[in-house]
């Protein structure tokens, strides 16, 4: 029994995946979806009023007069696509979490808005020279594995044109810092965020080599142990130089979001404006 236990306690290896998707899993994926929509609520998206400030900025750096195609990567729900659309675009969202884009779709069709979303892994598109520019905001940059965040960057790369933007956020050392390692666990005899199901959930925040912190939980239920494994890669501005000039991208402007705050090194996040 202990070996069973400690086996799914145990510290992965770095990057290793989860069994459970968190923006896929039919319980799961709802409630991460009215994470999103609550608009105080920085679970999933930022926050509504953060939102409305990000999409205004963008509209400035990134004019739709010469930046007409816009490609959102992981663009959930559509909260960005739309205001996205409303302010001039003509704009792509692309997510793999099909309970967001069956959202995003029919939020499109009952405001009339004319915005192409699909339902992908983005690490699998190939789109080739047709974006004007692109955005893939709220960090999930820092979610992914090393080959795979070099991968994203290839793919963006490829589908814009030449001269095209890419704006993505990631967060910092600051971040990383601040970040506590801690182990705590939970009865939800009535089920809860993770499981409908009556549940015990065991929780563990962990930091790893290199600036990699880890949010792992596990859930078990009467008949089965399941383990979400949440990766985030903290970036020093050195370290991100050197992904994207790897990927080709000419570096074009700092900032401390993606609102268009100031860079500075004691923000929580990094925002980088690039060139194809
Ligand atoms: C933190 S949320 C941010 C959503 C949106 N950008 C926002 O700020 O409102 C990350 C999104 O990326 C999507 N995502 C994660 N990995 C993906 C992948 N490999 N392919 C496509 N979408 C992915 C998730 O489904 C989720 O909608």
């Amino acid at each position: 029994m202990y070996a069973k236990i400690a086996k799914y306690l145990a510290c992965p290896s770095v990057y290793a995946p989860s069994d459970v998707s968190i923006w896929n899993d039919e319980h799961i994926s709802k409630q991460m979806l009215l994470a999103h929509l609550n608009p105080d609520c920085e679970g999933a998206s930022r926050k509504l009023s953060f939102i409305e400030d990000s999409v205004a900025w963008i509209k400035e750096i990134m004019p739709c007069q010469e930046y007409p195609a816009l490609l959102d990567v992981g663009c959930g729900p559509g909260l960005y696509a739309e205001r996205f659309y409303q302010a001039g675009y003509q704009v792509t969202g692309i997510d793999y979490s099909s309970r967001s884009i069956e959202y995003a779709k029919s939020s499109a069709k009952r405001k009339g808005l004319d915005i192409a979303y699909v339902c992908q892994d983005y690490l699998r598109m190939d789109y080739e020279n047709t974006f004007d520019c692109a955005t893939f905001i709220y960090c999930d940059y820092g979610a992914l594995s090393t080959a795979n965040r070099g991968l994203i960057l290839q793919n963006i790369y490829r589908g814009l044109k030449k001269g095209g933007k890419l704006l993505f956020d990631v967060f910092s050392l600051e971040m990383f810092h601040d970040f506590q390692e801690t182990q705590t666990w939970q009865i939800c005899a009535d089920g809860g965020f993770w499981s409908p199901e009556k549940h015990l959930l065991i929780s563990g925040q962990y930091k790893y080599p290199q600036h990699v912190t880890l949010e792992k939980t596990t859930i078990i239920t009467e008949d089965s142990i399941r383990t979400s494994n949440i990766w985030n890669t903290c970036f020093s501005l050195e370290s991100l130089l050197e992904e994207v000039q790897l990927a080709g991208f000419k570096k074009v402007e700092l900032f401390g979001d993606v609102a268009g705050q100031s860079y500075t090194t004691d923000r929580r996040t990094i925002a980088i404006l690039l060139e194809k």
